[in-house]
């Protein structure tokens, strides 16, 4: 089924520890999505969901009209491509939620992705979906994505080559992209003229 409600895409971006996580967790789920897929490499989203660790499992318990499951792939990574393609199928296929892609890294090349992942982030309308990915660093995910984002959050870099990819998306000057510290962004979104900053705030730790 397809609507015309616009896809939103969220790419990102950041070293580990530069709070890609955090993020995604409390805020882009804050307000939890009726319809809910996680691809959890980490194994650090069962709050979020019913876990599974096959696909028959996440077939059934996405059947219904609300679901939240929490697939936590394989470590072997032959195993993990084809689940990551039966994942994304499934996804496409549900259509209208939200799935979220911890590590895209491991399941994407820069330029090569499964059919149905590109399906959804380049046709860019389908069923009004909700695509968040996350990576470590921008160079290993597929182009496409990166190119379709309708949000781009960049975190701390740990690579000069980066530095650049990143700056390139997002249409700013290399130095603002260096030195930031651990949970802080710049960020840009489709349709707007500035970029905006700033840093996560996380409950209880005094930076809030
Ligand atoms: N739900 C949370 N509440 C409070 N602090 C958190 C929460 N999630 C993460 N943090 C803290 O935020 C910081 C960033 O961690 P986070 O897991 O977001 O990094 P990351 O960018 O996802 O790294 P990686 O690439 O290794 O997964 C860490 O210091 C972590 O302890
Ligand atoms: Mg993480």
């Amino acid at each position: 089924m397809s609507t015309l409600k616009p896809a939103r895409i969220e790419a990102i971006i950041g070293a580990s520890g530069s709070g890609k996580s955090a993020y995604v967790k409390l805020l882009a789920l804050k307000r939890r999505p009726a319809r809910l897929m996680v691809w959890d490499f980490k194994r650090e989203y069962a709050d979020f969901g019913t876990v599974v660790g096959d696909l028959s499992q996440a077939v059934e318990l996405t059947e219904g009209r609300r679901f939240s499951i929490v697939m936590q792939p394989s470590v072997n990574e032959g195993i993990r491509t084809w689940q990551f393609d039966l994942f994304c199928r499934l996804a496409y296929a549900r259509g209208d939620l939200c799935m979220v892609v911890e590590e895209l890294a491991f399941v994407t090349r820069p330029s090569w992705a499964p059919d149905a992942w590109r399906m959804m982030t380049c046709t860019g309308r389908h069923g009004g979906v909700h695509i968040i990915g996350t990576s470590q660093r921008p160079a290993q995910v597929d182009k496409d994505f990166l190119g379709n984002a309708t949000l781009i959050r960049c975190g701390r870099l740990g690579h000069r080559a980066d530095v650049k990819v990143m700056a390139d998306l997002l249409f700013c000057d290399q130095r603002a992209l260096i030195g930031l510290g651990d949970l802080e962004f710049i960020q840009r979104r489709a349709g707007e003229k500035n970029n905006s900053a700033g840093r996560l705030k996380l409950p209880g730790n005094g930076n809030a």
